[in-house]
C-alpha cells in the first residue's frame, strides 16, 4: 500500500524522549528516520526530530495554563513552534520503571492547543516488556490532549533489536517501521480538518450574521493575524497620511511576544481569520487595542460585536474602557461613539491618536 498523497505535505515531528547522558533513544530515532525515509519522500512527508535532550526544557515553569497560549518564557515559545508546525508525532521512548520518562510528561504539559487534533505513533524499547508499558501511559496522557495513538507500533527488545548502541537493523523491522508511518500518515490526513474546526478556544458566543466563530488566540494564530493586522492598518496609514503606525510594523515575533501581556480574540469565518481584538487590565482600566476586521468583512456589525465582547471579559474591578486610534479615523471613531465612549481630547496626541474611554455601567 503507498502513502496517500493526495493533500498537502505532511510534517511528522519524532520526538526522542530520553535525555540522560549515554542513552539508547537518538539510535533509536535515526534509525526509524532512516527506514522510512525513501517512503516519506514519495509520500511528501517531512521528518523532523526534536531530541528533547537538545531542547533543554526546564521542569514546567509557566505560570498560565498551557491552554491559554501565554507563554512567558523564550524556550516554550519556540517549543511551541516546533510542535504546533507538525501534522502529526512519532515518540520513541523507554520504560523508566514501568512508565514514561518525566522529561516526556513534561515536554507534554508545557503546551496545549498545538497537540490537539494530531495522532501520534510510538516507537518503544526497553527489557523484558520493550517499552510498551511506557507506552500505555503515555496513551493516558496524549489522549488528555486530544490526540489520536494510532494502532501500528514498533517495540523493541534491547537484547534482541540493539548491538553495541544500535539497532540491529532487519527487512521486518524497516517494514514496522514504515507500517507506523502509513498509519501515521493516514490518520493525520483525516484529522486536518479537526484542526481548523471548533475546538476548546471556542467562546461558543453567536456573532450577527452566520459563520462566525470567535475564540481566544492560538500560537498557530498568530501568522495570520499579523497578515490581517498589516491589512487593516494601511487603510488607517492612509486616513492619517503616515506610515508610522506600530501596527504595521509588529514583527510575528512581537505578535507572539504580546500573548504573554495581553488576551488575544480571534474571529474566523467559514475558517478564514476576517478580525482580532486584544485587551489588558492595567488598575481599574480596561485597554482595548487592535480592533480589526478584514475590509471585505467592514459594515456587517462585527467590530461592534467584538468590542460588545471583549468589553464583557474585563475583570470586575475594572472602572472603565480605554482604546486609541487615528485622529483622522472617523470611521472607527464612529464605530467607538456608538458604543458608548468618548473622546478625551480632541485634538491628536502628538503621535496623531485620540484616547476614548466608556465608563463601566454598575449592575
Ligand atoms: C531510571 C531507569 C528506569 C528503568 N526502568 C525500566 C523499566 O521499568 N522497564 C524496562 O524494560 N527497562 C527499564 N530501564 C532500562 C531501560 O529500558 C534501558 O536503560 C534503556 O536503554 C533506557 O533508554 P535510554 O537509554 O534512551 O535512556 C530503566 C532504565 C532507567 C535509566
Amino acid at each position: 500500500m503507498s502513502l496517500n498523497t493526495s493533500s498537502a505535505p505532511l510534517r511528522v515531528l519524532v520526538i526522542v524522549a530520553s535525555t540522560r547522558p549515554g542513552r539508547l533513544g537518538p539510535a533509536i530515532a535515526d534509525w526509524f528516520v532512516r527506514a522510512t525515509l525513501p517512503e516519506a519522500k514519495r509520500g511528501g512527508i517531512t521528518v523532523d526530530v526534536a531530541d528533547l535532550a537538545d531542547i533543554g526544557l526546564p521542569l514546567l515553569d509557566e505560570p498560565e495554563h498551557p491552554s491559554s497560549g501565554i507563554y512567558l518564557h523564550e524556550h516554550t515559545r519556540e517549543w511551541s513552534r516546533r510542535v504546533a508546525a507538525a501534522d502529526a508525532f512519532v515518540v520513541t521512548t523507554p520504560e523508566y520503571n514501568y512508565g514514561m520518562p518525566a522529561a516526556l510528561k513534561n515536554a507534554f504539559d508545557f503546551l496545549y492547543h498545538e497537540w490537539a487534533w494530531k495522532p501520534v505513533g510510538f516507537v518503544s524499547y526497553g527489557n523484558t516488556s520493550a517499552g510498551t508499558r511506557s507506552v500505555q501511559m503515555t496513551k493516558q496522557v496524549v489522549t488528555t490532549l486530544k490526540m489520536m495513538p494510532i494502532g501500528a507500533t514498533v517495540a523493541l527488545r534491547i537484547a534482541d533489536s540493539t548491538r553495541d548502541g544500535q539497532v540491529l537493523e532487519s527487512a521486518g523491522l524497516d517494514e514496522a517501521a514504515r507500517g507506523v508511518l502509513r498509519e501515521l500518515s493516514r490518520v493525520a490526513r483525516a484529522m486536518q480538518p479537526l484542526g481548523t474546526s471548533t475546538d476548546g478556544g471556542d467562546t461558543g458566543v453567536p456573532g450577527p450574521v452566520e459563520g462566525l466563530r470567535l475564540t481566544t488566540a492560538r500560537p498557530d494564530d498568530l501568522a495570520e493575524l499579523l497578515v490581517l493586522q498589516r491589512c487593516c492598518w494601511v487603510q488607517e496609514a492612509f486616513a492619517n497620511d503616515t506610515l508610522d503606525l506600530a501596527p504595521l510594523r509588529e514583527t510575528l515575533d512581537d505578535l507572539r511576544a504580546s500573548l504573554s501581556t495581553w488576551q488575544l480574540w480571534c474571529v474566523r469565518r467559514h475558517g478564514r481569520l476576517v478580525a482580532a481584538v486584544r485587551a489588558r487590565a492595567r488598575g481599574g482600566a480596561w485597554l482595548i487595542g487592535r480592533l480589526m476586521v478584514a475590509p471585505d468583512q467592514a459594515g456587517e456589525g462585527i467590530g461592534s460585536w467584538l468590542l460588545s465582547y471583549v468589553e464583557g471579559q474585563a475583570p470586575d474591578e475594572t472602572t472603565h474602557c480605554e482604546l486609541f486610534t487615528g485622529h483622522r479615523s472617523t470611521r472607527n471613531i464612529a464605530l467607538y461613539e456608538r458604543a458608548g465612549y468618548a473622546l478625551t481630547a480632541t485634538d491628536g496626541t502628538p503621535d496623531g491618536s485620540v484616547h476614548l474611554t466608556k465608563q463601566r455601567q454598575l449592575t
